[in-house]
């Protein structure tokens, strides 16, 4: 006998009893009547019959009563029986409509957060059910749904999945969103400085939010935070939002660094916040004046550009710096490289880092008096194998991401065919001598792990990014993730060059010995990657055919290679490496391919927008790699330095090392080494 306005009076009274007071009966009339209420339908008998005993009735006869606001503590969760709800979020207004058989409030309860819209009732005689949150948590939390679907105007804009993570055993974690809607929701968790300062979402959402929006974008988000009303005039509530739109601010800055400072708008937010901090005398303001200095620093030490020369192979020399940090390349750098034409002739440019294959490519043209219009040439990476790679008129980062021996060619669309080679791409690049039995392996793998290291230190997480969902994407310069890749590729072609260049057999078993030593020292100075490069070299045919050269080879050293050899075994998903650096502690050089390919396998296998929304799952694995990251570089490396022998010869030489990267022509210098034996 139920009116079609809900539960008929009678069972409204037993609902509005408190729990003591029901009787068996009253119970039974509850338990019966919450049977046939389909959003409960997916729970079980006994939690209905639980259910029973504290489940209340909540009736409000007015429209525009408010349940409770966004920002309060979650109490309870509701069942819409009849009637209807608002949704109210601040600065938007209503973005969802609840009927009956809907239910809210579940976000705070499980969260432990604030929450995160208010609801005000719609019609006239709406009717709640409400359960506490106590019993919520008893009855409840482990059975409601897994995923939670947050609409605004109809189409989702959050969905959260409840995760199975140890360290949150129940809370909801944001699967997929738009990326406004993550903002708000970062800003609306508990934000500020008082409390727990790390929140993994944030963390996660700042490492990755170039993919998915432009700082100047998110800054536009965040202003529009700090400067709304908040309804009701509450001023202390949109004092609460205000400070957390500063302390966001603060964790952008110091997650990201030296990027922000590049980007105008976000400098002069910084600026505005600082001074409302210290006029509000919130206590944030001693966190924002630091934040505001840093940025002061990278900006000066952006405006001091620095000159890079490529040389042919080897790394980019830097020919003048006016700032400290002149190991990082900025993307407003010169450098100074050369660009051929099919007959070999070449102009040398001077252009800065971040200038697109398109800049380079009309300047060349120009400078090499080719009258063929812009969109009829083509910019070329002609390899030393003769191999030509086509350059995106959009690529930028071109002179640092050439191979070893690559070189630059501009020509006419019709000539890609008669780029040839130029003769001095097949020798070795030009490196410096060093007779390498004079020095000591601990020496120069020192100054081998230093130099690496500080390349290393120089690659912002944002390069892997923009290399993993490609360059050409983001118009943004990865000069130091090359170069740090382009060391890789050195040390490991100048391992098969000198030894193949080492024509006498005993010196020759002297320099695999010098080699391994060199490996498992890099090893020792936590320059895993300096290590993998050396043994990547020694297991290349053209060394490891040598067999007079490693019969030769004494047992010790021999034993030490075979350890060596196991660790860069890439089985298993290169467990033997994984193994090793996780009993290591940073700071450490990591191997630095391997942790792109992971990021590429995350790329690969997971969509970057899911039904219009951000995967925010994908941005927590891009995140938890580039973690990985930081964690290597959690300090400086410091090493003991050895005695120095010959210190300034040792470290020359090991920032110019020759290199032949033609596996052709390594394997021909081996043969004529060690003829193949019928
Ligand atoms: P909670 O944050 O506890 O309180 C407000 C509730 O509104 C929230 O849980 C959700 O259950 C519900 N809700 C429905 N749609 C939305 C939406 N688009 N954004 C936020 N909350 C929503």
């Amino acid at each position: 006998e139920l009116s079609d306005r809900g539960p008929d009076a009678w069972l409204r009274m037993i609902l509005r009893k408190p729990s003591n007071d029901r009787t068996p009966e009253d119970l039974e009339t509850i338990y019966e009547e919450l049977m046939h209420m389909k959003p409960l339908s997916h729970l079980s008998n006994s939690m209905k019959r639980e259910l029973a005993s504290v489940i209340m009735f909540e009736a409000h006869p007015k429209s525009g009563t408010v349940v409770f606001e966004q920002g309060e503590e979650g109490r309870s969760w509701y069942l819409v029986l009849c009637g209807a709800v608002d949704v109210v979020i601040h600065g938007k207004g209503v973005v969802a409509t609840l009927h009956s058989g809907e239910d809210f409030g579940k976000l705070a309860l499980i969260n432990d957060v604030p929450r995160a819209a208010s609801i005000i009732v719609r019609e006239d005689n709406t009717h709640l059910l409400r359960v506490d949150k106590e019993d919520f948590n008893r009855i409840l939390r482990d059975v409601e749904a897994n995923t939670v679907r947050l609409k605004e105007h109809g189409k989702d804009v959050l969905v959260l999945e409840k995760s199975s993570s140890n360290n949150s055993p129940h809370k909801y974690v944001v699967m997929a969103c738009t990326a406004s809607r993550m903002v708000e929701h970062l800003l609306d968790s508990r934000l500020d400085a008082s409390t727990s300062t790390y929140d993994p979402a944030l963390d996660d959402f700042l490492l990755t939010h170039v993919v998915f929006i432009s700082p100047r974008a998110l800054v536009q988000e965040l202003r529009k935070h700090y400067s709304m009303d908040s309804p009701h005039h509450d001023r202390e509530l949109s004092e609460t939002y205000r400070r957390r739109v500063v302390f966001f601010m603060y964790r952008w800055v110091t997650t990201v660094r030296h990027p922000l400072s590049h980007e105008p708008s976000a400098v002069a937010f910084i600026e505005e916040l600082v001074s409302d901090c210290e006029r509000e005398g919130w206590e944030e303001s001693a966190l924002m004046h630091r934040i505001s200095a840093q940025v002061s620093r990278h900006q000066e030490a952006a405006h001091n550009v620095s000159k890079w020369k490529l040389p042919p192979g080897g790394q980019p020399i830097c020919l003048f710096s006016s700032s400290d940090s002149h190991a990082l390349i900025k993307p407003n750098d010169d450098i100074i490289f050369r660009v051929y034409c099919a007959d070999h002739t070449y102009c040398t440019l001077r252009l800065s880092v971040a200038a697109t294959a398109e800049q380079i490519k009309v300047c060349a043209a120009d400078k090499l008096g080719i009258r063929t219009r812009a969109e009829d040439l083509i910019l070329v990476e002609v390899k030393s194998t003769g191999e030509r790679v086509t350059l995106r008129d959009s690529e930028v980062s071109i002179p640092t991401a050439l191979t070893l021996n690559g070189k630059i060619f501009v020509a006419p669309k019709e000539h890609l065919d008669a780029l040839t080679v130029i003769p001095e791409q097949e020798a070795p690049t030009e490196g410096l001598e060093l007779d390498l039995e004079d020095v000591s392996a601990r020496e120069m793998a020192y100054h081998m792990t230093m130099f690496d290291w500080e390349l290393f230190w120089n690659i912002h997480e944002y390069e892997l990014l923009y290399n993993t969902f490609g360059r050409h994407r983001f118009n943004q310069s990865t000069a130091n993730l090359d170069v740090f890749l382009r060391r890789f590729n050195e040390l490991q072609y100048w391992v098969v060059t000198e030894i193949c260049m080492t024509s006498s057999l005993s010196k020759r078993v002297h320099v695999l010995r010098k080699i391994i030593k060199l490996a498992a020292y890099c090893k020792e100075f936590h320059n895993i990657n300096g290590m993998f490069a050396l043994v990547l070299g020694l297991s290349n045919v053209a060394v490891s055919r040598l067999s007079s050269t490693w019969d030769k080879l004494p047992g010790k050293s021999r034993k030490l290679y075979t350890q060596l050899e196991a660790t860069i075994d890439p089985s298993r998903n290169h467990r033997a490496y994984r193994a090793v650096v996780s009993s290591m502690s940073a700071p450490l050089i990591p191997f630095m391919p391997l942790l792109l390919k992971d990021m590429t396998f995350i790329h690969e296998g997971n969509k970057t927008m899911v039904d219009g929304l951000v995967n925010f799952e994908k941005m927590h694995m891009l995140a938890q790699t580039l973690r990985t990251l930081r964690y290597c570089r959690n300090r400086r490396l410091v090493i003991d330095p050895p005695t120095p022998k010959n210190e300034a010869e040792v470290r020359a030489y090991v920032r110019c090392l020759r290199t032949i990267d033609n596996q052709r022509t390594l394997n021909s210098l081996s043969n004529k080494l060690e003829p193949r034996r019928s």
